[in-house]
């Protein structure tokens, strides 16, 4: 692999990213600011098309990034994979969602693999970001590529290095966040290391590309269990009329042995709703139970249910019931500030909402429309943030805390509030009472 090694040494690699959407953007990025020649290819030409034209389709990463870059002339967008052997590296950002049963679904990755294996040359180097479960790199990407008649270690090298990106994150980026690199063998985790070691402040070289598929999903079962356990100390400390908020405040005083989680609505974003499940499946083909992380995904995926309740219980404290109440659901993005809404708790809120006869809007302004997805369609266009609008509302259910939507002015005429995200402080309406009534849930 010495031709390879010297153009990484030389820095003359050339990179192509397959998948130009929230890991595989970024990543082309960081390649070229480092001053690599980098194609990004994907298989949208609406987002290709855009691209081209320097503009950045996902709000928080820089429009002045993507222009930048397609002005130095060494960022291309295309659709055109037979261009792949132009490149020296092969970086695969593909989806991997769950299918109907929460069963993974490497469809995509395979049929990049088999598109790479058609155009595969000598002294390449192919390393998989989407992640996945442990063996996917080795098991089912490694003889795919193979299919070309070349040979994984004397052909062309191959890695795993998981993506931990966590959008809208100002203190870590793509190029600062540790970067981990396992390859099926030696010499593809050198290789691999040394490539991004062009691009990212730290490079952390592991054992094999299992422990890195692995080290990804431990991370991210590790969220999923934590705010599992949030989630039911929230439902357990309601009952006893105690606010988990204050509980959590309190206890992460405490310098050593303490992190803080937070309760919300239901997990959302490509990561944490999704790939535990990854690893229980391979668990049960190995025949143990995830039992963590079975846990963890009931609990979560119970809470807009969970919010829903509380919204019938909170109308019904005003002598109202949800049938036929306007209600206006705050925040359709998963997480705050970022115009990201896969997963997002917000989809099903509203409609278990509108389930029990409500009449639902919402109001987020990264999303001023509704689009349809695979899963939903609310045919709905976002109301302004705006407290005459909310005051029309009988209640407003807090699901996402943007900046946007911390204003306590914002709630003064509105009678009652469900807060699942610890946002609204009771004010007084003028009078000497409090407005709004707030329901955390
Ligand atoms: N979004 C995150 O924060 C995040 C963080 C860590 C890891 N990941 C993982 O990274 C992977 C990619 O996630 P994402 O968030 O970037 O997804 P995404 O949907 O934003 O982007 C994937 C892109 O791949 C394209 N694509 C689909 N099939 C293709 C094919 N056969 N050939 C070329 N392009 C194809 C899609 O058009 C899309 O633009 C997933 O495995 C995910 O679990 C995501």
């Amino acid at each position: 692999m010495k031709a390879l090694m010297d153009k990484i040494a030389q820095r003359t690699a050339k990179v192509a990213v397959i998948g130009q959407g929230y890991v595989g953007l970024p990543l082309g990025l960081v390649f070229c600011e480092a001053g690599l020649e980098v194609l990004g290819l994907d298989v949208d030409p609406r987002k290709i098309r855009a691209l081209e034209r320097g503009e950045s389709y996902i709000k928080h990463i820089g429009v002045d990034r993507v222009a930048a870059a397609v002005r130095s002339g060494r960022y291309r967008a295309s659709t055109e994979f037979d261009r792949l052997p132009e490149c020296d590296a092969v970086f695969i950002c593909v989806p991997t969602p769950l299918g109907s049963h929460r069963e993974p679904d490497n469809s995509y990755i395979h049929a990049t693999g088999r598109e790479i294996a058609k155009h595969l040359r000598r002294e390449q180097l192919v390393v998989l970001e989407s992640t996945t479960y442990p063996g996917t790199t080795d098991e089912e990407l490694r003889p795919i590529l193979e299919t070309s008649g070349l040979r994984c270690g004397t052909d062309f090298l191959l890695a795993f290095s998981p993506e931990r990106e966590d959008p809208g994150r100002k203190d870590f980026d793509t190029r600062t966040t540790p970067k981990l690199v396992g390859g099926v063998d030696e010499a593809s985790t050198r290789a691999a290391a040394a490539l991004y070691g062009l691009a990212m402040k730290t490079v952390v070289p592991v054992a094999s590309a299992r422990v890195a598929e692995s080290a990804k999903l431990l991370e991210n079962v590790f969220r999923s269990v934590n705010i599992a356990l949030v989630n039911e100390l929230k439902m357990i400390f309601d009952r006893m009329g105690i606010d988990v908020w204050e509980v959590i405040g309190a206890a992460s005083t405490k310098p050593f042995g303490f992190m803080p989680f937070y309760p919300g609505p239901g997990l959302g974003g490509h990561c944490i709703p999704l790939d535990p499940f990854y690893l229980s499946w391979k668990a049960a083909e190995n025949g143990e139970w995830a039992r963590f992380i079975e846990l963890a995904g009931e609990i979560n995926t119970r809470m807009p249910r969970y919010v829903v309740e509380k919204v019938a219980e909170a109308l019904n404290g005003a002598s109202k019931s949800v049938k036929g109440s306007r209600l206006l659901v705050l925040g359709l993005a998963y997480k705050a500030n970022v115009d990201d809404d896969r997963e997002s708790p917000s989809y099903e809120i509203i409609e278990l909402l509108r389930d029990r006869g409500a009449d639902v809007d919402y109001c987020d302004p990264f999303f001023p429309v509704a689009k349809a997805t695979r899963k939903h369609d609310l045919g709905l266009r976002s109301v302004p943030v705006d407290a005459e609008v909310f005051a029309r509302y009988d209640a407003v259910v807090v699901a996402t805390a943007h900046d946007a939507f911390k204003d306590g002015r914002l709630y003064r005429g509105v009678e009652l509030v469900v807060d699942c995200r610890n946002v609204v402080a009771p004010a007084m309406d003028g009078s000497g009472g409090r407005r709004p009534r707030i329901v955390k849930a």
